[in-house]
């Protein structure tokens, strides 16, 4: 009774130019052959079938969800009316999950993150499939923090919890959860990781049908009206889809880490020790690549003189003709079929301010 819900709706701008409003980060291939949503959803393929997997996204981005993923049942891609950040994609994931099984037990993952160690991720999640069909807690995966960043929430983490009377015991250690602080500034962020007592918040969520809704209940009542009432149309698509045209642009727009994570006190940790990261940015995407020996990461071919430390993307589909540097330092050099991003590497997050001055970017 396992499900996986894909929150895949986000904007993911630092990708500009290969990311696009139609073609966000979660659906652009940056990193072997398949986009970071068809490898979010290949990774969980061993644990859960096709049909339990269900993807939240936005009606601008549904028909590339549809074509990157042929195999998946059209109903399960749910196309949200307009953007109402993570709590409401939570919110409509446990409805629509809900309506088909009570009983349920869901993970809500990212559809944008890097994990090398497919095999130690599923060992993980499936144990904490198994914990939060045992009891009332909501499961979140912590990994060891090695740096300062801001853009991550942190998970103050307790004591080690003993395996459940009954149950086997489980290859993962799951810890009691203190506290949840979301996106600290960064001197609280540099005490929390100089403590050794934190650990991010990889952005995964696994509970039960029942566990999300009462959280919701008490901590976000107008969130849990919403999800009784999208819960009664769940599946009738054509009802759901006049129901949330009706109701989505009205309704809070938080994150779930705000909204859920940062109130709960039944919240567990698990021991996420798998290699894993939310490709923040073009630097980010660098960790991945092998360096040259002078420090250049490239994507495609390109010929430099005297140029170190860059990061040179070529996501041309055709007219191939050569990229050629001298003389560049720590800088970043992306060309598609329609644009060129010429930027420091320092700059990397201001590519989010540069497309909000695009009118064109359609
Ligand atoms: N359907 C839908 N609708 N999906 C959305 C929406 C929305 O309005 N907004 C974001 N998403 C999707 C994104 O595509 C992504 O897959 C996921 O939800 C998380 O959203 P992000 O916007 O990437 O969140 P974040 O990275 O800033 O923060 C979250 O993830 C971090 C780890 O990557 C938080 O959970 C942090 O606490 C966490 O550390
Ligand atoms: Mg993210």
């Amino acid at each position: 009774n396992r499900y996986v819900i894909i929150m895949a709706g986000g904007k993911g701008e630092r990708f500009w130019p290969v990311s696009r409003q139609k073609t966000p980060k979660q659906l652009i291939t940056l990193l072997g052959k398949r986009s970071f949503l068809q490898q979010a959803v290949d990774r969980v393929l061993p644990l859960v079938p096709l049909k339990n997997i269900i993807i939240i996204t936005n009606e601008v981005q549904a028909p590339t969800v549809r074509k990157q993923l042929p195999k998946l049942p059209k109903e399960n891609i749910i196309a949200e009316p307009c953007g109402r950040d993570t709590c409401a994609a939570v919110t409509l994931g446990a409805a629509i999950v809900g309506a088909r099984s009570t009983t349920a037990v869901m993970a809500v993952l990212p559809a944008d993150h890097v994990i090398p160690e497919e095999k130690k991720f599923q060992q993980v999640l499936s144990d904490a499939f198994n914990l939060a069909a045992r009891g009332q807690v909501i499961v979140t995966i912590g990994i060891k923090p090695t740096e300062a960043a801001t853009g991550y929430g942190y998970i103050h983490t307790g004591a080690a919890l003993p395996t459940p009377e009954g149950a086997k015991p489980s290859k993962t250690t799951f810890y009691k959860a203190e506290r949840f602080v979301e996106k600290p500034d960064y001197d609280r962020a540099v005490e929390y990781l100089n403590s050794g007592q934190y650990r991010w918040n990889a952005g995964m969520f696994i509970w039960s049908f029942v566990t999300v809704t009462e959280g919701l209940q008490k901590h976000q009542p107008e969130m849990y009206e919403a999800c009784q009432r999208w819960f009664k149309v769940a599946n009738n698509p054509a009802k759901l889809k006049r129901v949330l045209e009706k109701e989505y642009p009205n309704i809070k727009k938080i994150s779930i880490d705000f909204a859920l994570m940062e109130h709960a006190q039944n919240v567990v940790v698990a021991d996420g020790s798998f290699e894993w990261d939310d490709l923040g940015s073009w630097t980010a995407l660098a960790r991945h690549l092998k360096p040259d020996a002078e420090g250049n990461c490239a994507v495609g071919d390109f010929i430099h003189v005297d140029a170190a430390r860059n990061i040179i993307f070529d996501a041309r589909t055709k007219n191939r003709t050569p990229i050629a540097v001298v003389g560049l330092r720590d800088s970043i050099l992306v060309q598609t079929d329609d644009a060129i991003l010429l930027a420091h590497k320092s700059q990397a997050q201001k590519i989010k301010e540069l497309v909000v001055k695009l009118t064109n970017d359609k």
